[in-house]
């Protein structure tokens, strides 16, 4: 029987997540362990439960929520994403794979499909870099690309461990104990919303990624001499914002220089000391991220940067130390998935095209633990990470529907 996905259901329930925001809606904020975010594990937890599914929780808060096959020793199917949310983002970004994998599994359970295979939903912790810097850390440490040591040692900006705050919010346990087991997944998949504008400007209902692109993540930091706005003369400075303009923009020379189209690089935060407007800036911090799905270009750019940093130090009389925060591998989606996704789609007479996710996901290390694909839907004028993201009610429902189809082939 072809399972029935609840459209209403599904987007009602995307509408209510979407009011756990720190901030007014229709923008959300939910960083993770913070309240919002909290209340959101809560509210979703409660989901899961009512669909008759088995919840638990492990030391970083990765919350699983399992339908139980028939051969409970099988490898497990699994989906997922985040629900967790950077500043003033929309709704969508990780709701969707989350709610909507919540949805596949009910509308197959209520088909009478009957799983040999489990089915797990996975709902990861901090998908988003926000709060300490670097994304990914629930699928970090399930796929061993984190260890527990490391994980342990990183602070928010306020100076509060990882460690304290994941015990505030009620997740204890040995951060050790996070990893997977090997082969724990037979197949995982990830619905999320395209985040890019290609599927909407081709009018292509769906996207099977191929490949994601991975990040290098960067601070720099520039030092030079402050002082007085009036009295020091033009010669005379060594201004580390001046410094900083040269380097961003050498920054993205060096991203468009590659010769590559999927090398991207930015800089999206750049604080100055002091930060007056009549006080010559002394110093300088720049948050750097750089992405390829190319390994070899993308450190290559990275190193050119590096360089950069030394020739604009020397040129302009300042210190400029960098501090390289990740540097993760991009991957390739497994074929065997690929091919269960293609065959959903043609199932259904839906199209779909191949694609690169530019954005990175959780996806990114569960591939290394993981046979494992993403499922991409249209999100109107590729926006995201701002209020205004939206997906269409038909383009959530039919991601969801070839989630649920592809999951059922692949726990019979
Ligand atoms: C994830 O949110 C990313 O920055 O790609
Ligand atoms: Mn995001
Ligand atoms: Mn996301």
């Amino acid at each position: 029987m072809i399972p029935t996905i609840d459209q209403n259901r599904l987007l009602s329930e995307i509408d209510a997540l979407a009011l756990i925001t720190a901030v007014e809606p229709p923008a959300v904020t939910r960083i993770v362990f913070t309240p919002a975010d909290l209340k959101a594990r809560s509210w979703m937890k409660a989901r899961c439960e009512e669909a008759g599914l088995t919840v638990r929780e492990d030391a970083i808060g990765n919350t699983f929520a399992r339908w139980d096959g028939s051969d409970p020793a099988a490898p497990v199917v699994g989906t997922g994403s985040h629900i967790d949310a950077i500043p003033n983002a929309g709704k969508y970004d990780g709701v969707v794979g989350v709610l909507g994998g919540l949805e596949a599994i009910r509308a197959l359970r209520q088909s009478g499909f009957r799983p040999r295979s489990s089915i797990e939903l996975l709902v990861f912790t901090a998908e988003e870099p926000t709060r300490f810097g670097i994304g990914c850390l629930g699928s970090r440490l399930l796929s061993g690309t984190l260890t527990a040591d490391a994980a342990r040692k990183l602070t928010d900006s306020r100076g509060a461990t990882l460690d304290e705050v994941r015990r505030e919010g009620g997740f204890g346990g040995e951060l050790e104990r996070v990893k997977l087991a090997s082969g724990y997944y037979k197949a995982f998949i990830e619905l999320h919303i395209e985040q890019g504008p290609l599927l909407e400007r081709q009018q292509i209902p769906l996207g099977i990624v191929t490949k994601i692109a991975a990040p290098a993540s960067l601070r720099i930091l520039i030092e030079g001499s402050g002082g007085h706005a009036g009295g020091v003369l033009m010669p005379d400075r060594r201004d580390a914002l001046c410094a900083a303009a040269e380097l961003i923009l050498e920054i993205e020379g060096a991203a468009r220089g590659s010769g590559g189209v999927d090398t991207v690089a930015t800089v999206g935060i750049c604080e100055v000391f002091p930060g007056a407007v009549n006080s010559i800036p002394s110093k300088v911090r720049l948050s750097v991220d750089i992405r390829d799905t190319d390994l070899p270009r993308r450190n290559l750019v990275v190193n050119t940067v590096e360089t950069k940093c030394k020739s604009t130090a020397a040129k302009r009389q300042v210190s400029i130390q960098t501090e390289l925060l990740n540097a993760d591998a991009p991957v390739d989606c497994a074929p065997a998935i690929i091919e269960a996704l293609s065959q959903s789609c043609r199932k259904h007479e839906l199209k779909f095209i191949p694609m690169v996710s530019r954005a990175y996901h959780d996806s990114l290390f569960m591939a290394r633990v993981a046979p494992l694909a993403m499922l991409f839907i249209p999100c109107r004028h590729g926006y995201s990470h701002r209020p205004d993201e939206y997906a269409a009610p038909e383009d959530i429902a039919r991601g969801t529907l070839v989630l649920a189809e592809t999951m059922k082939a692949l726990s019979e």
